[in-house]
């Protein structure tokens, strides 16, 4: 089978989000991928549903993609993400826990924004989802820039930001990154504004890792800025909400949407399981600045 035909591209009706249709994302899908590569070039999240997958499965739709990255976080039981890892709820124990290892998915951000390069898109594969929300929700960064007044728009035009794992760390979770992390994860800068590299849109470059405004001549205004930028950025007519059903499979476009989960159902008493797997990104995209 190379697909459940016939194909076909759903919007949202939102800012931003298609369900694609007719796709068995296991199969042989050459002639499928120009719709999904369409959907997400247009759509910039896309929605599959009623798959099922393994591991190495999601592994090789990832990989239509590009690259899968790898990862340096470890999960509740101390062990380093694999290609494709679970973002869940459960502690080491493996049961339902308000304060998982792992819980900085609840915070609006870019994924890999902390690394030189980073990535292309994120995929979550449905395993155990909450009879009720578990939801994630996605800022349209394209948009936000766009509804920006222009003096707002020229007064960040060429500010760059400092993204750092160490820093989020210490502001979300409070544990101090340890010497060995703080080596393996030094800060780096990117500009406030992303142009998209397809279709030279500009963007916010916000979330959980932005430190501080490295050329802003007061460090307390720069990160007033920030603040100001992601409220404006968070505001709900940017937001789209992906409302789980267990074996939907969905992938967005990091270069242009912030996320974070929310925690509208009992963390205590409920299992949330995703499977996760990240595509690398290029070193130009991020790097180039607005004209
Ligand atoms: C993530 O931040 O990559 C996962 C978002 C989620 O848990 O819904």
């Amino acid at each position: 089978m190379t697909a459940r035909s016939p194909v076909g591209i759903r919007p949202s009706g939102g800012l931003l989000g298609a369900e694609v249709t007719g796709i068995d994302a296991s199969a042989d899908l050459s002639s499928a991928m120009p719709a999904l590569l369409e959907a997400f070039a247009r759509h910039h999240l896309v929605v599959l549903r009623d798959q099922q997958l393994t591991d190495q499965q999601i592994y090789e739709f990832a990989q239509r993609f590009g690259p899968v990255e790898k990862h340096k976080n470890r999960d509740a039981t101390g062990t380093v993400f694999g290609d494709v890892h679970s973002i869940t709820n459960l502690g080491a124990n493996g049961m339902p826990s308000l304060r998982p290892g792992v819980n900085e998915n609840y915070y609006w951000h870019s994924d890999k924004a902390h690394e030189a390069v980073p990535c292309l898109l994120t995929m979550l594969y449905a395993v155990e989802i909450p009879p009720t929300g578990g939801d994630t929700e996605f800022a349209d960064m394209e948009s936000a820039y766009d509804a920006l007044d222009p003096e707002m728009k020229a007064r960040i035009e060429n500010l760059c930001v400092e993204h750092s794992w160490g820093y989020m760390r210490e502001t979300i979770t409070g544990r101090a990154p340890t010497d060995e992390e703080r080596v393996k994860s030094p800060p780096v800068v990117h500009p406030l504004v992303r142009v998209h590299p397809d279709t030279g849109r500009k963007s916010l470059y916000l979330g959980m890792y932005c430190r501080r405004i490295i050329n802003s001549p007061d460090e307390d205004e720069g990160r007033s800025l920030l603040k100001q930028l992601t409220e404006h950025a968070t505001q709900p007519r940017f937001i789209f909400t992906h409302k789980w059903q267990p074996h939907d499979l969905i992938f967005w476009d990091n270069r242009c949407l912030m996320h974070r989960a929310i925690a509208n159902f009992d963390l205590s008493a409920h299992r949330r399981v995703l499977r996760r797997a990240v595509v690398r990104g290029k070193p130009e995209w991020v790097g180039r600045r607005s004209q």
